[in-house]
């Protein structure tokens, strides 16, 4: 398939982030020193309110740092005005938050629309993404949210992050809700819309299984802290510590050997 017109993805950078919620007794993030080189696909991977969404969040600003610095190609997103970064930056989350009165095609079209996109042009996007999402267009552009599956609605839910051509795109989860085949399915467009688009992409992840299949650079976090941020490969090799171990440990050869095969083309 001809790779669409798109921007290339932007580098992501958290220097010394700290994150401390009002009052609590720990910080939920930690002194996060962190490179996502452009067009990088990384994986935040770590058990439960280990502090993988809070670090996402700072990235768009749904959550502001306690101290340190995040920067989008070097710009602190603190000098940009909120809405207008988020307009910039996909987002999609386990819980898609479609609007469940609007179409498929004008929850896709939301961020388009209110940048001032034509509508020719909005129509056209709208096509392309249900397509690179396997929707077929015509079947499912004036559907409402209720008449879809949820994995269908999950990628709706991508289509819609996508929607805006953004140089950075978060996901939280975003398959958690569904099936194990679904999800591998999912798996596989969203390689391969990274393939096509090389946004940069930060995905929230508990699965080792998907982390390992999706990552260019695996972020392992242990209560706040990046222990350890290295290849998949390097992961299952090399384990900074005995928490990386035990965490990708059981069937780390099984792993290794699904890794020498390209289950998705890497
Ligand atoms: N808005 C909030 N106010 C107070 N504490 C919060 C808030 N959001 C998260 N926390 C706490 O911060 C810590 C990190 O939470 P976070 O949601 O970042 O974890 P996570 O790694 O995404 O977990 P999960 O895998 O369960 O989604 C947890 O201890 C959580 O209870
Ligand atoms: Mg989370």
């Amino acid at each position: 398939m001809e790779a669409p017109a798109h921007a290339p993805g932007a580098r992501v950078e958290f220097r010394g982030v700290g994150v401390r919620y009002g009052d609590a007794a720990a910080p939920a993030v930690s002194n996060v020193d962190l490179t996502v080189a452009a067009g990088t696909f990384a994986v935040l991977l770590g058990p439960s309110g280990c502090g993988k969404s809070t670090l996402l969040r700072t990235i768009n600003r749904l959550v502001e740092p306690t101290s340190g610095t995040v920067l989008i190609d070097g710009v602190d997103v603190r000098d940009r005005e909120p809405t207008q970064l988020r307009r910039g930056i996909g987002y999609a989350i386990q819980a898609v938050g479609l609007f469940p009165h609007y179409t498929v095609a004008r929850n896709i079209a939301v961020v388009p629309a209110l940048l001032g996109w034509e509508r020719a042009r909005i129509e056209t996007r709208v096509d392309e993404l249900l397509s690179l999402m396997k929707l077929e267009p015509s079947r499912y552009r004036d559907r409402l949210p209720r008449q879809l599956s949820g994995g269908e609605a999950q990628r709706v839910g991508v289509a819609r992050a996508l929607a805006a051509e953004p140089r950075v795109l978060l996901m939280d989860e975003p398959f958690a809700a569904v099936d194990a085949i679904v999800r591998a399915s999912l798996q596989d467009q969203i390689a391969r819309v990274h393939r096509e688009l090389r946004t940069t992409i930060v995905f929230v992840t508990h699965d080792v299984d998907e982390a390992l299949r999706l990552a260019d650079r695996v972020v392992v976090m242990n209560a706040g802290r990046v222990v350890q941020e290295a290849p998949p490969a390097d992961l299952l090799t090399a384990p900074a510590d005995d928490f990386v171990r035990s965490l990708v440990g059981v069937d780390a050869e099984t792993r290794q050997l699904a890794l020498e095969r390209p289950l998705i083309e890497r």
